[in-house]
């Protein structure tokens, strides 16, 4: 098959070098972006009088055609064209005749891909915004319900002092904000257009690429043409923040995983979510959880994989950077499969409140509240800290809990223990004491969903 750039060549292409070099197999992906990004292209080169206004209205409606055929399936796409964008202006080609040829006027590939590749990513994270969005909604309708469940909070996975589940969940809710604010913000530096750039020098056509980001909806034009066709770093804003993103849904999911544990019992997630066991019947496994957290392991891989791609890279354009593709689309679907399922499975799981409450009722986790009491009455803390930890000792030897110690044995460890000890002891008073701002007391907590929600309406 003749190659759209044969003309200076006097050999067929090995077979093995077309495999390799070829992208059509992942970046068909494009397809959609690369039509767009060709009608605008068009239309600026027939609004500039670069090609004439008949051809270039040829063109759109040929472009238009060829998106129709390829959305009903009617056209295939050819390993010996290379890539996308090659592809497109075979078909274009095919459908109108030679006027097709006029499309690459003005332009290089290697800028029709940097402006692909803006695109797609563009519509991606907003996309990726809303889904995040709908976890941020999920997490709130469970921590409405759970402002009063109590659940053990733990540093180092040790029992460390009892909280509100809701202020657990919503932990989440302000990460999750944070990887919002980051998607935001690196739109800012997709919203640029690197068409009109040319190779890597610009182009000897009068061009207007101000026009073209008009059409294309950019709110700005790269101001170098080497920088526009040269960097990826819009890539790696968007796959560093994917990461964290990730990250942070892999640290929910394990608490799942945990939470849901026989061992622990604190959730149950809904049959829809969970799988069976081949030969264990009475297994229901979180396999939905568990391959969230396994995913983030590709999505980390992408990113260091562009940035070892791009690290000693001269300017402007290198074939490396074909590379960049596989890892964006991975990352892309990644993120949105698993923010689709992690939105539906936090709603519809159930949560065990007495498991919660039996779990605090079993341990030391108020500890820290009988040395606060006797600071209240005048002990420095650090020494208040010292009678606790004896107290606490001899409890686990007794193997009683705070609560079950009598008046007498409290006085044996100090004198300015009195009767009302006990009521500060209590898991509703530990949590409620907590009322310090951004604290887990229900007060502060409802205070808490009440910014969420400002938070959540205002994007
Ligand atoms: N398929 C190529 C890529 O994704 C398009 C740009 C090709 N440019 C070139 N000069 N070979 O990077």
């Amino acid at each position: 098959m003749s190659k759209l750039w044969g003309g200076r060549f006097t050999k067929e292409t090995n077979k093995l070098v077309e495999e390799l070099t070829a992208s059509i197999s992942f970046d068909q992906k494009l397809a959609h972006e690369d039509i767009e990004g060709s009608i605008a292209h068009v239309q600026m080169l027939g609004e500039c009088n670069i090609i004439s206004k008949e051809d270039a209205d040829k063109i759109k409606q040929g472009l238009q055609k060829v998106k129709e055929k390829l959305e009903n399936g009617e056209l295939t796409y050819s390993v010996a064209n290379e890539d996308i964008h090659m592809n497109i202006e075979k078909f274009l080609i095919d459908e109108i005749g030679p006027v097709g040829g006029k499309l690459h006027t003005g332009r290089s590939r290697n800028d029709q891909v940097a402006t692909d590749m803006h695109l797609y990513l563009k519509n991606h994270t907003v996309e990726i915004i809303s889904l995040v969005e709908a976890v941020q909604a999920a997490i709130i309708e469970q921590a409405e319900k759970n402002v009063d469940t109590i659940i053990p909070g733990y540093t180092h996975l040790q029992r460390a002092q009892p909280i509100s589940f809701a202020h657990h969940l919503l932990a989440y809710f302000w990460m999750l904000e944070r990887d919002k604010g980051r998607l935001l913000d690196s739109l800012e530096r997709v919203n640029w257009l690197p068409l009109g750039a040319g190779a890597l020098a610009g182009t000897t056509f009068p061009i207007d690429r101000e026009r073209v980001a008009e059409l294309l909806g950019f709110a700005h034009v790269y101001p170098n043409s080497m920088d526009a066709v040269s960097d990826r770093d819009f890539i790696l804003e968007f796959l560093s923040t994917a990461s964290i993103l990730m990250m942070h849904i892999s640290r929910l999911s394990e608490e799942l995983v945990i939470w849901s544990s026989q061992e622990f019992q604190f959730v149950e997630l809904d049959d829809s979510f969970c799988t069976g066991s081949s030969i264990m019947p009475q297994k229901k496994n979180p396999d939905v959880p568990e391959l969230l957290r396994a995913k983030t392991g590709r999505v980390y891989g992408n990113l260091m994989g562009l940035l070892t791609v791009l690290k000693g890279l001269p300017l402007a354009y290198n074939k490396d950077m074909q590379e960049d593709k596989e890892g964006m689309f991975d990352t892309v679907e990644t993120l949105e499969g698993s923010l689709q399922l992690l939105a539906p499975m936090i709603e519809t799981m159930v949560v065990n409140v007495e498991k919660m409450r039996s779990a605090v009722n079993h341990d030391y986790s108020n500890a820290t509240d009988i040395a606060d009491y006797l600071v209240t009455k005048g002990l420095p803390f650090r020494d208040a800290h010292e009678v606790i930890g004896k107290t606490v000792l001899y409890a686990i030897e007794k193997k009683k809990f705070l609560l079950e110690l009598s008046l007498e044995e409290y006085k044996q460890f100090h004198e300015l223990f009195e009767d009302d000890i006990y009521e500060v002891l209590t898991p509703e008073h530990v949590v409620g004491a907590r009322n310090s701002y951004g604290g887990t007391a229900p007060k502060q907590v409802k205070q808490q969903i009440i910014l969420a929600k400002e938070a959540l309406n205002n994007v």
